[in-house]
C-alpha cells in the first residue's frame, strides 16, 4: 500500500476561536484528514513569545482541544505541543543551523516586536519572539511533514525551515530531513463584519471577530450592524468590501442557493441588505449551533476527552523521539537510553 504523505499543521492557544479561523483554516484541516496522515498540535511553547498568563494559558490550550474536536479533528491526529518536550529540543540544534540575521528580517517578528513593546508597556520583546519560526520549523522537520497548510502570512517562516533543513542536511552529509512545502488550499479570507477592511481577527478586539461558537443573538446582532456601504465606494459601481465579505460569509458555510439567489438580486440593483444579513446570520448560526451541540457533549465527558489527547499525545511523542535520536546520532551528541 501506498504510504500517504504527511501533513502538519498547528495552531497557538489563544483564546476564542472565530469563523475566520474557522473558515480560513480548520475546516481545511478537517477536510485533510481524508487524504492524508495529518498531525495537527495546539502549540503552547508558541503562545510563550508574547506577553501572557501563565494560568488562563493552560486553560486556552484545552479550550481549543475542545474547540478542534467539536470542528470534526480526529482525536488520534491531535497533539499538545508541551507534551512533546522534543519540539523544544530540536529546536535548539536548529538554532545553530538557522541564520540569525534571517530571523531578523522575518516580518511577523518586526510586526509583533513592535506589539509587545506596545502591549507590555515596558518594551519587553523576548528572544522567543525572534526564535519563534525556529520553533515552528521544528514542529515541521521532528514528524517529516511533507505539507503544511498554512496562510500567506506563514510563508517566510517555511521558508525558513527549509533552509535550516537544508543547512543541517548538507553539514550531516545526508538528506535527512524532508524538505516541507506549503499546502496553499484555497481558503475564503474573512474580513471584520465591523471593519471590513481589515481581516477578522481577534487582536483588533472583540467587534472584530464573531465567536464559531456564540449564541445565536450575539451573532444576529453583530450580523445586523455589519457594515456594508460607506457611501465613498458605492459610487464606483464596485462591491464594497463589507457586501462582499457577506457574499463570501454566505459561500464558506455553503449556502450556495442563497448566495447565488441573492447575488442575482445584487447584480439586478434590487438587493435589500436586511435579506442579504439575514441569510447571513442563519448559515452562521446553524454552524454555530452544530458546534455547540457537539462541544457540549465533549465537555459532559471532559475527563475521557482530556485523557484521549494525552494518549495521542504520547503515541505521536514516540514518533518525535525516533527523530531525535537519529538527529543526535547525526549531529554529535551523545545517545544514551538510561
Ligand atoms: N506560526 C503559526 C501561526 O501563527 C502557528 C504554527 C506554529 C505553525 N507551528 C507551526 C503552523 C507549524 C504550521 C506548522 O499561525
Amino acid at each position: 500500500m501506498e504510504q500517504r504523505k504527511k501533513v502538519l499543521s498547528a495552531i497557538q492557544p489563544t483564546g476564542d476561536m472565530h469563523f475566520g479561523n474557522y473558515f480560513g483554516a480548520v475546516k481545511n484541516w478537517v477536510a485533510l484528514q481524508e487524504r492524508y496522515d495529518c498531525i495537527y498540535g495546539v502549540v503552547d511553547y508558541h503562545a510563550m513569545t508574547m506577553p501572557y498568563q501563565p494560568k488562563k494559558l493552560r486553560e486556552n490550550t484545552w479550550e481549543l482541544i475542545f474547540n478542534l474536536l467539536a470542528t470534526g479533528v480526529r482525536p488520534d491526529f491531535l497533539f499538545i505541543q508541551s507534551l512533546v518536550p522534543e519540539h523544544a529540543e530540536l529546536c535548539w540544534i536548529l538554532n545553530c543551523f538557522t541564520s540569525y540575521g534571517q530571523l531578523m528580517r522575518m516580518t511577523q517578528f518586526k510586526d509583533k516586536s513592535r506589539q509587545a513593546g506596545e502591549l507590555g508597556g515596558d518594551g519587553f520583546i523576548s528572544a522567543g519572539l525572534l526564535d519563534y519560526p525556529v520553533l515552528q520549523a521544528a514542529d515541521i522537520l521532528i514528524y517529516r511533514a511533507d505539507y503544511v497548510p498554512v496562510g500567506k502570512d506563514q510563508e517566510q517562516h517555511l521558508e525558513l525551515a527549509r533552509d535550516t533543513a537544508q543547512r543541517f542536511n548538507s553539514q550531516v552529509r545526508k538528506e535527512y530531513f524532508v524538505l516541507p512545502e506549503a499546502l496553499f488550499t484555497e481558503v475564503p479570507k474573512v474580513a471584520s463584519t465591523a471593519d471590513p477592511t481589515r481581516k477578522m481577527s481577534k487582536s483588533a478586539g472583540e467587534k472584530h471577530y464573531i465567536n464559531l461558537f456564540a449564541e445565536e443573538g450575539r451573532i444576529r446582532k453583530q450580523i445586523r450592524s455589519a457594515v456594508t456601504d460607506t457611501g465613498a465606494e458605492s459610487d464606483n459601481g464596485e462591491m464594497s468590501p463589507g457586501v462582499a465579505n457577506l457574499f463570501r460569509l454566505l459561500k464558506a458555510s455553503e449556502r450556495l442557493e442563497a448566495h447565488d439567489s441573492l447575488l442575482a438580486d445584487y447584480e439586478a440593483g434590487s438587493l435589500k441588505y436586511v435579506d442579504l444579513k439575514e441569510a447571513v446570520a442563519d448559515a452562521l448560526v446553524a454552524i454555530s449551533g452544530e458546534m455547540r451541540e457537539r462541544k457540549a457533549e465533549l465537555l459532559a465527558d471532559k475527563k475521557r476527552v482530556k485523557d484521549q489527547i494525552k494518549a495521542s499525545s504520547a503515541a505521536i511523542r514516540k514518533r518525535a523521539q525516533q527523530t531525535m535520536r537519529e538527529v543526535k546520532e547525526l549531529s554529535g551528541l551523545l545517545n544514551v537510553r538510561f
